[in-house]
């Protein structure tokens, strides 16, 4: 029986790169050894991937994408299909728990200075899954067809509306109507349930085999394919498998545990995962008090609503994020990681953390004359950090960076 396994695992590794490809990017992959709890995100984030799709695809089989049996049909799945509230409330969590560990994944890419050369592809690319995943997010949350999920795309769709010239006809295209109607949530049900994840998918590829071309950065900084062994393998490094397979797996039982909490005892996590609003049907005629989107768009609409007109606040929402691309080319400092980097970057770097979250909760309250002084205050800080970035990374004190890692 063994013998037939192997010969038939032979038989199909001479045709297709099986072995090759496991080895090389797991078993003889050599990735840093001083990798730290920030190295956990990148493979979380895949695992929520591999969620998401699941449940996904078990939500298709019973959604019904169409403007009148859309939110019905989804009180079917939470009450009557078997399981599929759990399916569901997997599904909701999960798209809040993917931003909380794409967020914490590109921190950890800053601190380090992951982005910086040789790894510019991988953060290229990283911020095109951003952006693909903030458009996944959107679309997704008109299919419930909730308070919330018809007027949140009403306002951002109608956002387009205040270019010149073109913009009320690129609202009407991508709406497919005057207004966000029973087209509108059906192209986004295509998007959703197919462009998107296939495009997802591609990135995630294409961002691994960026990253493997030119090896892991770690906390240190400090290129471990300079330093190698007589046999040509870097001396920090250690193989991929099993060594960080195990400790991933080990990260995944923690995430896992946290994960089944919210799921189980506080899915909508006080409205912050899924909001109260959008229990309630569309109602086009009742517009609800306060419009917002979830949490993890937030910083960027509290940008968009500090500014008093509305082209330009479009613009300074688009520049918040299109700027991410360019932060490989604004950091000037002659080092990657934080650990030797002076008092200016790292205080840059505090000033924008508290100006994103910030941001971030002042985009859920109403926006009085007072909190929008606040997030113009905060808009300025989030922009200074990229915008000064060429110089305070030039003029910091940096530390002198070590031959090797350190084992911290
Ligand atoms: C679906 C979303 C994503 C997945 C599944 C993913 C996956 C991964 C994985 C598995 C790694 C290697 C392990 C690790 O370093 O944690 C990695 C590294 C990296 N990712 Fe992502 N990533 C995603 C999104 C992003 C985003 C949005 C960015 C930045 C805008 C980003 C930037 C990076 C960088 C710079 C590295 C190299 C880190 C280093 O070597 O220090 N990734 N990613």
């Amino acid at each position: 029986m063994k013998n037939i396994i192997s010969q038939t695992f032979t038989w199909i590794d001479s045709r297709l790169p099986i072995s090759k490809l496991w080895k090389e990017h797991a078993s003889e992959y050599y990735a840093p050894k001083n990798f730290n709890i920030w190295y956990f995100f990148g493979s979380l984030a895949m695992l929520v991937l591999v969620i998401q799709l699941l449940t996904g695809l078990f939500l298709t089989m019973n959604y019904k994408p169409a403007a009148d049996l859309a939110f019905g049909s989804v009180e079917y799945i939470m009450r009557d299909v078997e399981w599929g509230w759990l399916i569901r409330y997997m599904h909701s969590t999960g798209a809040s728990a993917f931003f909380i560990l794409i967020y914490l994944h590109m921190f950890r890419g800053i601190i380090y200075g992951s982005h910086k050369k040789p790894r510019e592809m991988v953060w290229i690319i990283g911020v095109l899954i951003y952006l693909t995943l903030v458009a996944e997010a959107f679309m997704g949350y008109l299919l419930p067809w909730g308070q919330m999920s018809y007027w949140g795309a009403q306002v951002t769709i109608s956002l387009f509306g205040a270019f010149p010239m073109i913009g009320e006809g690129l609202a009407e295209w991508i709406r497919g109507d005057y207004v966000v109607s029973d087209a509108t949530l059906n192209r986004f049900f295509a998007f959703h349930v197919f462009l998107m994840p296939l495009l997802l998918i591609a990135l995630v590829v294409a961002h691994i085999m960026a990253l493997h071309e030119t090896g892991s950065n770690n906390p240190d900084g400090v290129e471990i394919k300079e330093k190698k062994d007589p046999n040509g393998l870097p001396l920090d490094g250690i193989p991929f498998h099993p060594y960080y397979t195990v400790k991933d797996l080990w990260g995944f039982g923690i995430f896992l545990f946290l994960f089944a909490w919210v799921v189980f005892y506080a899915p909508e996590l006080g409205g912050w995962f899924l909001e109260h609003p959008n229990f309630e049907p569309a109602n086009p005629l009742a517009t609800p008090e306060h419009i917002r989107p979830l949490w993890y768009l937030t910083p960027f609409y509290s940008i968009l609503r500090s500014i008093p007109d509305k082209l330009l606040g479009v613009i300074a929402m688009d520049a918040a994020i299109f700027l991410w691309f360019f932060l490989p080319w604004l950091d000037r400092s002659p080092v990657k990681s934080i650990r030797y980097r002076g008092l200016l970057f790292k205080s840059a770097i505090g000033l924008f953390v508290v100006s994103f979250l910030a941001l971030g909760y002042l985009g859920t309250q109403p926006a009085t004359p007072l909190l929008t002084m606040f997030a113009r205050v905060f808009s300025i800080l989030y922009f200074a950090f990229f915008l000064l970035m060429p110089i305070y990374t030039k003029l910091d004190k940096t530390k002198p960076v070590p031959e090797r890692v350190t084992s911290k």
